[in-house]
């Protein structure tokens, strides 16, 4: 079991993000190579100040916002939170000051970053079950929610426990060990991270984590990362 907890924690989480950084830069040099569509995308009328409507409708939705409200407020959630989220594992690594312009403890949100998380992938998820969303999704859509509701429950139950449930045994303290001999390439796995019977969580989380991070460059959750050229297109 030891040697599956170490495996999982430490190689595969190198492989994880060396798949997810040189998959990405392949695919996005790939598609920066194509030939360019000889029909332009531009939309017209064209509006002054273009890198300013190609932020607002890459960051505000306003499409979504029109057609689909309740929709458009689960996707503004989500990537809000996605935010949120970004920032609360930079700080399990160490002490960011520009992110404590804002006074809060370590996993930050009080837990409610990976609740809002978790029902807003349920929704993203369910929403696929009824037409027309059933009729336009691939399987790909259903590997990739269920595997980022995985990654996200895990690790939510993680901090839920800590914070909202007084669990104890693994703290802040034990992440950050953990995820700073992580990044500066001396691995290091503590007893008190892999005894505990919360360390299960641990193993569960980065598990998932760890195969969505394979899998993102594959799939297309790729869109995080060309939305805004493609407004910057359209807006001329
Ligand atoms: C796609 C990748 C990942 C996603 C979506 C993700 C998601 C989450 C979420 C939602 C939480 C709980 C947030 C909250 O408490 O509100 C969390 C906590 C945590 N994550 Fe991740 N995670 C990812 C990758 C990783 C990786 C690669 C590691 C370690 C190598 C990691 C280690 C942790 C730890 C230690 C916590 C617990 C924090 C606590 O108890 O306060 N995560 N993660």
């Amino acid at each position: 079991m030891q040697i599956a907890y170490y495996i999982i924690l430490i190689p595969m989480v190198y492989v994880a993000f060396a798949v997810f950084f040189v998959g990405t830069g392949i695919r996005l040099v790939k598609l920066f190579r194509e030939p360019k569509n000889p029909a332009t995308l531009q939309i017209f009328p064209e509006k002054r100040r273009r890198w300013m409507w190609a932020l607002h409708d890459t960051f505000l939705l306003p499409t979504v916002r029109r057609h689909n409200p309740i929709f458009w407020v689960f996707l503004m959630l989500f990537h809000i939170s996605f935010l949120l989220l970004i920032i609360g594992h930079l700080e399990l690594i160490g002490d960011f000051r520009i992110f404590q312009i804002v006074q809060h403890e370590v996993f930050l949100g009080k837990g409610f970053v990976g609740l809002i998380l978790s029902i807003s992938l349920l929704f993203f998820l369910f929403r696929r079950f009824a037409s027309p969303n059933r009729d336009l999704s691939v399987p790909e859509d259903y590997y990739l929610l269920i595997l980022l509701s995985l990654t996200v429950f895990f690790g939510s139950q993680m901090d839920w426990a800590r914070r909202w449930y007084d669990y104890g045994n693994l703290s802040v303290v034990e992440y950050r060990e953990y995820l700073s001999s992580l990044l500066y390439l001396k691995p290091h796995l503590s007893p008190d991270l892999t005894s505990s019977g919360h360390s299960f969580m641990l193993v569960l989380h980065v598990f998932f984590a760890n195969l969505f991070l394979m899998f993102f460059p594959f799939s297309q959750v790729m869109h995080s990362f060309l939305s805004l050229p493609m407004n910057k297109l359209r807006r001329g």
